[in-house]
């Protein structure tokens, strides 16, 4: 495969075979060496507040329980049972002081121990080794501000040490909106399926602002937060007078963020509306206060690698591509609010949500279109023989910012090269340091 890959992902010509989207043996591949390796995303603390809480999720295409135990720790479990292997847990959220099996009904704990197996003593002679029994835990697990990671591999680096210099601009979707850290909660998950492969929505949110034609719909009917027609969204002004930055992290990473010029001033208007009004003001003078010259930096979109995506302005949330098969996807997105917003706001904001984003959200049809007919199109037997081009923008970023990894100032698919370049990595089974984008050379020669 080493050698394969190597022809289908050329990074340095810019050009990527359709087959990596379409290949069935090549995403049997990826689920092995891509997502039982890198940090994935599962879920937000809010979503299990309070003990036996639990929330199903997935990993790759992995059924996993989030779930606090009795004593409030938070746990994420393969959701198999260890006898013949049925799902413990059939729901998708509740409370629950034991997960029962509904095949034979051996019972575990919160805390994933196996505790009842029926007829312990007549068929197993009571000497079960319940230890070995109990429902199989991640390897890693992590809170970041609220949003929980976890990865199946031990040898991972910790989770801040994968995130890298992408941190800060995946906080400004976690932080709250006056610059307090975490304090955030899903407000809502929106789930559906779609016909196309998952790195065509991961590579979307890399920050692939070239495709913005394609909302151009969002801006004619007035569907952002403006809502007005003919008009863009309230806070365009605020990102058109910002300098944009494109930004490719070593391990894989990447987003698109702004910084704002020094005298920035508040842009929204809710005057119509006091309670929000009052609201938006104070996040944006308390933020300003808390962060002084950090407020300048615009959120927008990023992915970290390899299926976990952000908004970090409205909608605000965080978006999990989990694959189903080469050409299918299940979408999530966890739409995140202040905890101690008023009702208003966050009444205001859902809405807002469900008509730009999610499976009825404007913006996330045109995407989807865009996705499944380059998935279908891809599938095609002449189609096939001609990769797709990923030479926008070659060279043109600078290694030397501040804000870490190659920068650039205009859009750019240096970003996909930069994913696709580790993609290929993890697929050929490379080791963590090389993982997280450092060569094998200087690796050796810092030990
Ligand atoms: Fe769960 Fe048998 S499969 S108890």
């Amino acid at each position: 495969l080493r050698n394969d890959l190597d022809q289908l992902v050329d990074v340095k010509g810019g050009f990527i075979s359709r087959e990596i989207f379409v290949d069935a043996d090549i995403y049997r591949q990826e689920l092995d060496k891509v997502f039982t390796r890198a940090w994935l995303l599962v879920g937000h603390e809010s979503l299990v507040p309070n003990p036996g809480d639990f929330y199903t999720s997935r990993m790759g295409e992995e059924s996993v329980i989030l779930c606090r135990d009795k004593k409030s720790e938070i746990h994420v479990f393969l959701n198999s049972c260890r006898h013949r292997g049925m799902k413990v847990c059939r729901y998708e959220q509740g409370n629950a002081s034991l997960f029962t099996c509904p095949y034979h009904s051996w019972t575990y704990t919160t805390d994933g121990k196996l505790q009842g197996v029926p007829l312990h003593r007549t068929l197993y002679d009571g000497v079960l080794d319940r230890e070995a029994n109990s429902l199989v835990s991640v390897a890693k697990l992590c809170n970041y501000k609220g949003s929980i990671w976890a990865t199946w591999d031990k040898d991972a680096p910790d989770f801040l040490t994968y995130l890298g210099d992408a941190k800060i601009h995946l906080d400004q979707a976690l932080d709250c909106r006056d610059g307090r850290e975490g304090g955030s909660e899903v407000i809502g998950v929106h789930k559906w399926v779609f016909p196309a492969n998952w790195k065509f929505a991961a590579e979307n949110f890399l920050g692939d602002t070239y495709h913005n034609p394609s909302h151009r719909s969002v801006d004619l009917i007035g569907i952002g937060p403006s809502a007005a027609a003919g008009k863009k969204g309230r806070r365009d002004d605020e990102l058109e007078k910002a300098e944009h930055v494109w930004i490719s992290f070593p391990a894989g990473h990447g987003v698109h963020s702004a910084i704002q010029p020094e005298a920035n001033e508040y842009t929204e208007s809710f005057l119509d509306n006091p309670i929000l009004e009052k609201y938006f003001r104070h996040c944006f003078e308390e933020r300003k206060r808390r962060l002084g010259e950090g407020a300048r930096l615009l959120p927008f979109v990023g992915t970290i690698f390899p299926n976990t995506s952000y908004h970090g302005r409205q909608p605000r949330g965080l978006c999990a591509w989990h694959p189903h098969s080469p050409t299918s996807t299940e979408g999530w997105r966890f739409f995140l609010v202040d905890k101690d917003a008023p009702k208003e706001a966050k009444e205001y904001l859902r809405r807002y949500y469900m008509r730009y984003s999610g499976p009825a959200g404007m913006t996330e049809q045109d995407d989807m279109e865009n996705w499944l007919y380059a998935t279908a199109a891809s599938t095609g037997t002449v189609a096939r023989r001609y990769p797709f081009n990923y030479q926008q923008s070659m060279g043109a970023y600078v290694t030397d910012h501040p804000l870490g990894g190659d920068v650039s100032k205009q859009v750019t698919e240096q970003i996909a090269r930069g994913f696709y370049r580790r993609w290929t990595t993890y697929m050929q089974g490379g080791d963590w340091h090389e993982l997280l984008g450092s060569p094998a050379g200087k690796r050796q020669a810092a030990e």
